[in-house]
């Protein structure tokens, strides 16, 4: 049953391994028999006639935002901002003329979302929410749903929730830009299905990640994630979900960044893993992980390429689209996270001072 453990250990476990099944129940959900995405035409429709969205979440689902940012703005074309629910609410930067609000919140009850909801509802402005609960109040009060089809997610840390989102996004980008009748270079269905069997692949590391994490995290304090583009978006989940279940304190920064400040707390072992997946910003990032183990970091890449360089350690993953890479780099990321919990026997579902859905602003 599915929210039951069976043989396993935590819930944050088997929500892990449930990832790839979740992509593929999306791809049966949002596509067709003819491999084309479909969408509710008056979703589509909503996200084209806005000249901006503005994503409103918190925690996980602000981080699957900044990856859906990335890909409205490159496969659909239209200027995104992604907000954190909590300042959104109380500081409203200046709106566009057209502007579509779309939250994202798994369990759709978050207060700081729904107390973004009511302000621009009142302000007469179209809203999507997008959650794992339907009939959620946000789900119920907002003009247009989509759901995320993750089955019920218990642990605390979020999870498979968080690659839903961001495949979700990559669906209604696809299909705003299928609309629009704008070339694509991305067969979304095939390509989200070749992610589906890399997110398997990563799911069996499991052996290599408990070894990463013990070689990294069993002493540390601290840990740092850096990434460019995508892969920044990346760390910063990365740095939450190892900073809820193991309390080591993380950052997730921007690679080029990290020289400007932060790079002061790099000491000898201090630990920092590199994604790099894109392209465009390989050789900046590669750069940056040369920079911090110049000064005695230890280092881990994690790459489709599986090129060392000056790291001390890699995580091949496996090759899917770049716009897709956030969904296979979740694997690792949760599992370096979830085994350094153990290894620091912190109760993995239920992290001290966190509850899963926070109904109070
Ligand atoms: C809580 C949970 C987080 C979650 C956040 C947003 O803080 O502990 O894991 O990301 O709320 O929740 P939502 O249900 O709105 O996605």
């Amino acid at each position: 049953h599915d929210t039951e453990k069976g043989a396993y250990a935590h819930y944050m476990l088997k929500e892990i391994d449930e990832q790839p099944a979740v992509m593929r129940r999306l791809l049966q959900e949002y596509s067709g028999k003819d491999g084309v995405v479909t969408l509710d035409p008056t979703i589509t429709k909503a996200v084209n006639a806005a000249d901006r969205i503005y994503i409103i979440a918190c925690g996980t689902s602000y981080h699957a935002g900044l990856v859906g940012k990335h890909l409205l703005e490159t496969i659909a074309g239209i200027p995104t901002e992604v907000h954190i629910s909590s300042e959104f609410s109380y500081n409203m930067p200046l709106l566009s003329k057209k502007p579509l609000f779309v939250f994202i919140s798994q369990s759709g009850e978050t207060a700081d979302s729904r107390a973004v909801l009511v302000k621009v509802k009142k302000l007469g402005h179209p809203t999507l929410t997008m959650t794992n609960v339907e009939g959620s109040t946000l789900y119920r009060e907002a003009d247009y749903k989509m759901l995320l089809f993750a089955g019920p997610e218990i642990a605390v840390a979020s999870t498979k929730a968080y690659t839903a989102m961001i495949a979700v996004f990559a669906f209604i980008a696809v299909a705003s830009a299928q609309k629009k009748g704008t070339k694509l270079d991305l067969d979304l269905v095939h390509e989200m299905s070749i992610a589906a069997q890399g997110m398997e692949q990563m799911i069996d590391e499991k052996a290599l990640l408990k070894e990463v994490a013990r070689d990294y995290l069993s002493i540390t304090r601290n840990a740092f994630y850096i990434g460019r583009g995508l892969d920044y978006y990346v760390c910063m989940e990365a740095s939450l979900k190892l900073k809820e279940v193991s309390y080591i304190q993380a950052e997730g920064f921007a690679g080029g960044e990290l020289k400007h400040g932060t790079i002061a707390l790099i000491e000898d072992g201090t630990p920092v893993f590199a994604f790099a997946t894109q392209k465009n910003v390989n050789n900046n990032i590669r750069s940056n992980v040369q920079e911090v183990a110049a000064r005695g970091a230890h280092t881990c890449i994690i790459s489709m390429d599986g090129v060392t360089n000056h790291a001390d350690d890699r995580i091949v993953l496996p090759n899917v689209h770049p716009a897709l890479t956030p969904l296979v780099c979740a694997v690792p990321l949760q599992l370096i996270a979830y085994y350094a919990a153990l290894q620091n026997e912190c109760d993995v579902d239920k992290p001290r001072n966190l509850a899963k859905s926070v109904t109070v602003e």
